[in-house]
Parts: structure tokens; sequence; C-alpha cells
């Protein structure tokens, strides 16, 4: 049996470890994430585990099959959270899949697979724009490149690995082979409304949004706030506050697509200089690649357009684009046999969030649990979710784990 009262509480505890004080900040490869780290190596060792970090700044956890070696079965989530976030996104997942891995333990019980647990370092991305590094690193997709991200302070994420006493030379090790890893499965809050509207605790995932991640900077000309007539200002903050719009009305005109300007930063930044630089960030999801592609390319004509009507510079950069990831059906059929032994009502559902199974996807199949949260709400400090179905959250992934079979 699972504790969901310790579930609860982990989460609770790794909630503390925050940049801000009041709320919960943790982005990779700060201090907070060290903190974090050390208490998830503590739980995984005393769940039976021999775990460490690996060079990308993962915490992995293994739990050995009756056969020593044997492929595992890999199960986890991520660590790092967004600006100003709840405590369950991400955290959950990898504290329930240990606590699975502490009732195996507690009965002695080994399987004919390995059972592996992975606290990400890097999913959100909030630090250095790109996101998913660690488990990237672990699907063997890592472009090196994406070690030269900066984050806000243009330190790069090469740096910041030597400054959290890593080395980078040593990522690459951290690709695991396709057939070691037999597929990857990852519980996680359902970030949206459907299940509780439909009343049930957990649901199967079908697939996750693929998602557009892109900078842009527009150039105009910083002057004095009272002196430049308005004809003949280049303002930059108000050619974005256009951009902005122009993706909303984009975004809304198909029911699939979302689009979303998350970040926005102009300057000098000060209350009597017209703003002479703006950059922002984009951010596009849809269920279907061709649609997202289409809606990237209209915002990329429509902010040149913008751009060129005001007689501002601008250039667009793409940060990161993640296709579909569909979950393997043979893992669904197992999770959905799981929730049916719980007696629970399956239903299936689509992810409009983004998780760490798409990088997953290019090493081995994967699939996903949600747990039903409230209203829907995350990334958000209201994130909630109730210690019952953290319960039956980790029971039916325990179900899941010890009637894992790998396609005949
Ligand atoms: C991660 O939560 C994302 O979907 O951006
Ligand atoms: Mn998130
Ligand atoms: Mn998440």
């Amino acid at each position: 049996m699972v504790s969901a009262a310790r579930i609860m509480e982990r989460c609770a505890a790794l909630a503390r470890h925050s940049e801000q004080p009041g709320g919960l900040t943790r982005v990779f490869l700060s201090p907070e994430n060290r903190a974090a780290n050390e208490l998830v190596l503590g739980w995984m060792r005393d769940a039976g585990m021999r775990a460490a970090v690996d060079a990308i700044g993962n915490v992995v956890g293994r739990y050995e099959s009756e056969h020593a070696g044997a492929p595992c079965l890999m199960l986890g989530s991520h660590l790092d959270t967004v600006r100003d976030a709840g405590r369950y996104d991400g955290m959950l997942g990898v504290i329930s899949a240990i606590e699975c891995v502490h009732a195996l333990h507690g009965q002695r019980r080994r399987l004919p697979f390995a059972l592996e647990v992975v606290g990400f370092g890097d999913e959100e991305g909030v630090r250095f724009g790109t996101t998913m590094l660690g488990s990237r690193a672990i699907a063997g997709a890592l472009d090196p490149a994406s070690l030269e991200a900066r984050d806000g302070n243009g330190l790069t994420v090469k740096e910041a690995l030597r400054q959290f006493g890593l080395d980078p030379s040593r990522v690459r090790d951290v690709a695991r082979r396709k057939g070691d890893v037999a597929a990857y499965a990852e519980l996680h809050i359902e970030q949206g409304p459907v299940l509780e509207a439909e009343g049930v605790p957990v649901g199967v995932v079908t697939a996750i949004n693929g998602f557009s991640r892109l900078r842009a900077t527009l150039t105009g000309q910083a002057g004095h706030a009272g002196t430049v007539p308005m004809g003949l200002r280049r303002d930059a903050l108000a050619a974005a506050a256009e951009c902005v719009l122009a993706l909303e009305r984009i975004a809304k005109s198909d029911a699939e697509l979302v689009g979303t300007v998350g970040r926005i930063e102009a300057k000098p930044g000060a209350i009597n200089v017209i703003p002479g630089e703006v950059q922002f960030t984009i951010d596009i999801r849809a269920p279907r690649d061709e649609l997202r592609q289409r809606a990237v390319t209209e915002v990329a004509t429509r902010i040149a357009q913008i751009a060129r009507a005001r007689n501002v510079g601008c250039t667009l950069e793409t940060l990161q684009e993640l296709g579909v990831a569909k979950c393997a059906p043979w893992l669904m059929r197992q999770f959905e046999r799981a929730i049916a032994a719980e007696g629970i009502r399956v239903r299936r559902l689509p992810s409009g969030a983004g998780h760490d199974g798409m990088a997953m996807k290019t090493l081995t199949d994967i699939a996903m649990l949600f747990v039903r949260c409230k209203g829907g709400i995350s990334h958000n400090p209201a994130e909630s979710i109730t210690e019952a179905d953290a319960g039956v959250g980790a029971n039916t992934l325990l179900r899941f784990i010890e009637d894992f079979e790998l396609p005949a």
C-alpha cells in the first residue's frame, strides 16, 4: 500500500525549497534545485534505490530487478517549477513513483524488470528558455547547442552546470541505449478541468500537444516621453502590443490552437522614456503539427508587417519546437487495465501541457496517467489536489507497475 499522507507531506516539503519566501519558484541548477535534489535522493535511498545526480542534474534512482542489469521501466517527472508555481506540477509524479517503489521494497518484492525513477532537472525551461534539458539528455536527443543557451544574467547552461559542481563534458554519457529502457510512464496532475467535470480521479493520456517557443525582439528608438511628437516615434512597446493582439487573433481562429505571450520586457523601462527595445516570448500549441506550424508562419508574417508599418526593427528566434507526442497504445491499455482494476471508469484525454515524455519518446514508448486537480488550475500557487486523489493516483501507478508486461 502507498501512503497518500506521505505523498502530500513530501509535496509540501519540496515546496519549501523556493527562491522566494511565501511562494514557490525553483529553477534549474539553482541552490533550491540542489536542496530539492538532496531531499529526493534521501527518499529514493530510503525506498531501497541506488540514487545519484547525473551529469545534467537529474536525480536518478534505480530499484534493481530480480535479474540484475535487466531493462527498466522508467518513471518520473520534473523537479523544477515555473515562477510562483503550485506544488504538484512535476513533483507529484516523482514522489508518487518513489512511493510505489517504497511499497514494493517494503514487501521485499523484486520484479522481472528494473524500476528507475527520475526527477528531471529542467522541464519548464524557465531559466534558459529551452525546455526538457534533463529528459532530452537521457533520451540522447540533446543538441549540444542547447548547452550554450543563456539565462537572464547571460550565464550559459554549461557554466551553470559547472557552478553546480557538474561536468558538462559528461552530459552525453547520460544518454541511455534503446532497449535499456522498456518504457517511460509519468504520473502528472491534469492541469485542466476535464477529470473534475467528469467526476473521475484519474485518466489516461492519449497524446501530448506539440509546441513552438519563440522570442521576438523589436528595436525602435528610445527618446523623451515629453518632447517627441506621437507621429515621429518608433515606440517598440506600442509595436509589441499590436503583435500580442495579432497573436491572440490568430490563436483564436481555430478552436484547437492556443497562443500566449508570457513574458515581455521593455527597455530602458522608465516612466518618461519611449521604449527603444522590447523582447517578448511566444508560445503556440496545438494537437496537430501542421496547424501549429501554419500558425507560427502566420504570426511571423504579421509581426514583420507590424514592425515594417511602424518602422521598427524585428528579429524572431525559434527557441524550441516539439511535435505532438502520441502515447503508445500498448501502454495506454495497461494503464486502462490498472484504472479499471481500481474500480474507476476509464477516461482518455489529451494533454495540452508539455511533459518530459515528449523528449523521452525519441528513446522509448511513453504513457501518462493524469490525476484530477481542483478547477483545472496549475502554474499558479492555487494548484491543488486532494489527498484521496493522490492515493488513487499512486495506487493506480503501483498496480500498473506490478502488472507491467512488455508487448509480445
Ligand atoms: C510545461 O508545463 C509546459 O507545458 O510548458
Ligand atoms: Mn508545468
Ligand atoms: Mn509539469
